[in-house]
């Protein structure tokens, strides 16, 4: 599906000009540029509005590739044993970078975050260009990530990025960021891939964030991904607690649109979208919907807060946490 040879080749060819090319991940799309071209990444940046300190992922094919930014002896054996578990798939591994590695993409820091996407396309495209891109989620700093081609033509003018089409997302959710640098192993990001999962493969705890809740360790942002406020819609954004929100607004004279998973009985003024009741499809229908709540022109969106259990739940209360104005359970606003 999508992009076939000769799009990946002219891709390709904007890549090794220093452009930007979208690409689709089985997680959400990415901002690709040449992670070794400063001035490409720098790009980047510039066309995401996102600060310098916050540093970008760096896409690899294979796990050759992804030697060549690890420092020397930084691609450990807990490196390899994920990488052989999960890849390709959601999971970013934080090492020591390699000197190569550009300041800017690291945000100046020492380390450097990898991942090998689970999408053809984009496997083909960077063992076309033959080296790691960087692969921010391809939005304005602090929006909502794109899961469609459109969402990301919406957001970037076609001179600036070129969007190789992979289709819609199946995952929808970023992926998942642990780091290998410190003491312990430790989530910096929630995603696909819990804890639990990444502790079995490693044979050791792992520490991980509370859904919503700062990165472990007292380092300042060591993940900025993990600001508090971040995947966010353009309208205010509430959680609330309960089967039937939508019983919460009845008599208000607001407009507020509903995700809800339990389709509450309709009412003027609220709009409901409903939403899966399972993971995976909740998690891919998650950001769409956002972005169709944004464009209804409501006061609010409401969301209930999905109850179930497992890494992908507590992944996606994540991010409604963190797109939320307030902390989950907080008061209706007047
Ligand atoms: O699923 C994903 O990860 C998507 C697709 C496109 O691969 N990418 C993505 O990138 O979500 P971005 O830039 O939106 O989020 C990257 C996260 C941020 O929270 C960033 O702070 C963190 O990874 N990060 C990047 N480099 C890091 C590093 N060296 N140390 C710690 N955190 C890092
Ligand atoms: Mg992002």
């Amino acid at each position: 599906m999508g992009a076939g040879p000769e799009e990946i080749a002219h891709a390709v060819a904007r890549l090794r000009a220093g452009g930007v090319v979208a690409f689709p991940t089985e997680t959400v799309y990415g901002l690709g540029a040449d992670a070794l071209n400063p001035d490409a990444v720098a790009r980047v940046f510039s066309l995401k509005g996102r600060p310098a300190t916050n540093p970008l992922i760096v896409h690899v094919c294979d796990e050759s590739m992804a030697r060549r930014v690890a420092a020397d002896g930084a691609w450990t054996r807990d490196a390899q044993a994920l990488a052989r578990a999960f890849w390709p798939g959601p999971l970013t591994i934080v090492v020591a970078r390699a000197p190569g590695v550009p300041g800017i993409v690291t945000g100046g820091g020492p380390t450097v975050a990898v991942r090998c996407p689970d999408h053809h396309v984009t496997l083909a495209l960077i063992e076309g260009f033959g080296g790691p891109l960087v692969g921010p989620s391809a939005n304005p700093s602090g929006g909502v990530s794109p899961t469609t081609p459109d969402h990301v033509h919406a957001a970037f003018a076609p001179e600036d990025v070129l969007v190789l089409d992979g289709g819609a997302c199946r995952g929808g959710i970023e992926s998942t960021v642990v780091s290998l640098v410190g003491p312990e192993p430790a989530v910096l990001r929630r995603g696909p891939i819990g804890p639990d999962e990444i502790a079995r493969v490693l044979g050791r705890p792992v520490a991980s964030p509370a859904p919503g809740a700062a990165a472990p360790g007292d380092a300042p942002a060591p993940s900025p991904g993990m600001q508090p406020r971040h995947y966010a819609p353009r309208t205010r954004l509430i959680l609330l607690p309960g089967a039937d929100p939508g019983e919460a607004f009845a008599g208000r004279a607001d407009r507020v649109v509903v995700l809800s998973i339990d389709a509450p009985a309709p009412r003027p003024g609220v709009t409901v979208i409903p939403m899966p009741r399972d993971a995976p499809g909740y998690a891919a229908r998650l950001y769409a919907a956002l972005r169709e709540a944004d464009t209804l022109g409501a006061d609010l969106i409401a969301v209930q807060t999905p109850p179930g259990r497992g890494p992908l739940w507590d992944a996606i209360r994540d991010r409604l946490a963190r797109a939320a104005e307030r902390e989950p359970g907080a008061q209706l606003p007047p």
